[in-house]
């Protein structure tokens, strides 16, 4: 099975076996073939935050699942999502319906099921803010439970589905807690001037989607897999260094002393930004972004990685680390 159009990044890939099941009892019966069969098993959920290899063993699974709905508690709504939603249109539909928690993560590609895994966040806001619970099915007997927001152990870009429960459970249902009452988050570079004095969720999530589509090529137009690295953090004295010889440096002061670093504006300071190396370049107006421009494979693309992260290594100190997964 072709899987070339089922990642953004548009990396030749192929895989044996591929199910896209639409309902529980579906998905489990494929985790008990893959299992019976003694096949790998991989999820694959929108593909925009995934660096495939050219041959992938075993099976890949789409979860498929679309039912959400909502649930009023006292001033809270709650919204229980199936994993298969998209995630931008759903950002979109509970913004329309005025409520609050969601807006400023408009346009951010991919499934609901894979929001968890690396805690999306932009302007300001993670998934973490709003996330109360996660429910999840296991690949050894198809169970399921619910997983607390404890359990997911969030980070930035960060969860636990990265770590211990890698192989071992299938996100099947996020439980977003949401609010009636307006609560904007504007602190986030030029957002509180893009909007009115008293915006709806509806008119921020607007705003951050005219800066995403500004800022980050769309995916349909020009692959790419969002940000290609994360933001590194660095401690408050080598902070201190760097600022001393770079005072326009972005740094963001971290609860626990350290400080995160635009690894964007490392790249671009290194001469990057718009610089093209074979199948793949650096996007002209984000630097954190790789953009592929067809002909390349996942092996040139991490080739490409690493010259870009040892140029920020040579100048500035830092090593950057990938964001995307590799399956
Ligand atoms: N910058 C430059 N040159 C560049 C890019 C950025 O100087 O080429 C500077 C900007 O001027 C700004 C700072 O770096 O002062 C930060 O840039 P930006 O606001 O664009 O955000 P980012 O740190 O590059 C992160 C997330 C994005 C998210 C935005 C907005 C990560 C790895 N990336 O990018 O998430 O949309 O903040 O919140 O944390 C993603 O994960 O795929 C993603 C797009």
């Amino acid at each position: 099975v072709d899987l070339s159009n089922a990642n953004t990044l548009r990396l030749p890939a192929k895989v044996e076996h591929f199910a896209a099941p639409e309902t529980l009892k579906a998905l489990a019966a494929c985790v008990h073939d893959a299992r019976e069969q003694g096949w790998a098993l991989n999820l694959l959920g929108g593909g925009s935050n995934v660096l495939l290899p050219a041959r992938l063993k075993g099976a890949v699974i789409r979860p498929r699942l679309q039912q959400w709905w909502l649930h009023a508690r006292n001033d809270a709504v709650m919204a229980y999502v199936g994993a298969g939603v998209n995630w931008h249109s759903l950002v979109m539909t509970l913004a329309q319906r005025g409520l609050w928690g969601v807006e400023n993560l408009a346009l951010i590609p991919g499934d609901c099921g894979a929001a968890p895994v690396q805690n999306i966040g932009a302007y300001g806001v993670e998934l973490s803010d709003v996330l109360e619970g996660v429910q999840v099915m296991s690949r050894h007997d198809e169970t399921l439970s619910w997983l607390s927001f404890d359990d997911c152990a969030f980070g930035y870009r960060d969860s636990v589905f990265k770590r211990s429960l890698v192989g071992e459970v299938i996100i099947t249902r996020l439980a977003l807690r949401l609010s009636r009452t307006a609560r904007p988050m504007l602190g986030y570079g030029d957002l509180s001037r893009r909007v009115s004095k008293q915006p709806s969720s509806l008119e921020i999530a607007q705003s951050v989607c005219q800066i995403r589509r500004e800022k980050l090529p769309d995916p349909t137009q020009l692959p790419n897999a969002g940000s290609f690295f994360k933001n590194p953090l660095v401690s408050a004295e080598k902070a201190e260094k760097l600022l001393a010889s770079h005072p326009g440096m972005p740094h963001f002061p971290q609860a626990d002393g350290r400080y995160k670093i635009a690894a964007g504006w490392l790249i671009d300071r290194c001469g990057l930004k718009g610089a093209r190396f074979g199948a793949f370049g650096v996007h002209e107006h984000q630097a954190l972004v790789l953009v592929h421009f067809g002909g390349g494979d996942r092996a040139e693309l991490l080739q490409v990685a690493e010259r870009i992260a040892a140029t920020v290594q040579a100048r500035f100190g830092i090593a950057l680390e990938i964001e995307p997964r590799c399956l």
